[in-house]
């Protein structure tokens, strides 16, 4: 089994720092990348990030995951409230899936109480920022098989 943890991550998160940093907070995609990879080493993982806007890339990078990845951190950010394909392609992964949300989705909007990520991964962290990343993490590296 590969060491690999693939952390995908859906629309909009690309401008993470820059969107709504009251909400979502001050760091980038790539510092929590960056964070990641440094806390990973302590488990000899290795993070690969992803994020895509597009609803089929992120279906094709699960389907990969499945094959190539020990685990998943998944953001599918707007997607979770909407996507019966993300659903349907998470109840083909055997590997631990983490669902992580930067924001706590019960304190906002009535329609992110709608959830089609939650019902079919290991388990969900919600508004805890990109600790919620680093929970996540090691989180994984309980659920994986240590070589
Ligand atoms: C989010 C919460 C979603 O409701 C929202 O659509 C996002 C980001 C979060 O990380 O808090 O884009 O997934």
């Amino acid at each position: 089994m590969p060491r690999v943890i693939s952390c995908i991550n859906g629309p909009t998160l690309n401008l993470l720092g820059e969107r709504e940093p009251e909400i979502y907070g001050a760091m980038s995609l790539k510092d929590i990348g960056d964070l990641l990879s440094e806390e990973a080493k302590a488990f000899a993982l290795t993070v690969e990030m992803k994020q895509s806007n597009s609803e089929g890339q992120l279906v094709d990078w699960l389907q990969d995951a499945r094959k190539n990845a020990a685990g998943v951190i998944l953001n599918a950010a707007a997607y979770s409230h909407t996507s019966i394909a993300l659903h349907d392609v998470l109840r083909t992964l055997d590997i631990p899936v983490i669902e992580v949300h930067l924001s706590n989705l019960a304190a906002r909007e009535e329609f992110r109480s709608t959830n089609y990520i939650s019902p079919v991964v290991k388990g969900s962290i919600a508004g805890l920022g990109p600790t919620g990343y680093v929970l996540a993490l090691k989180a994984l590296a309980t659920l994986i098989p240590s070589n």
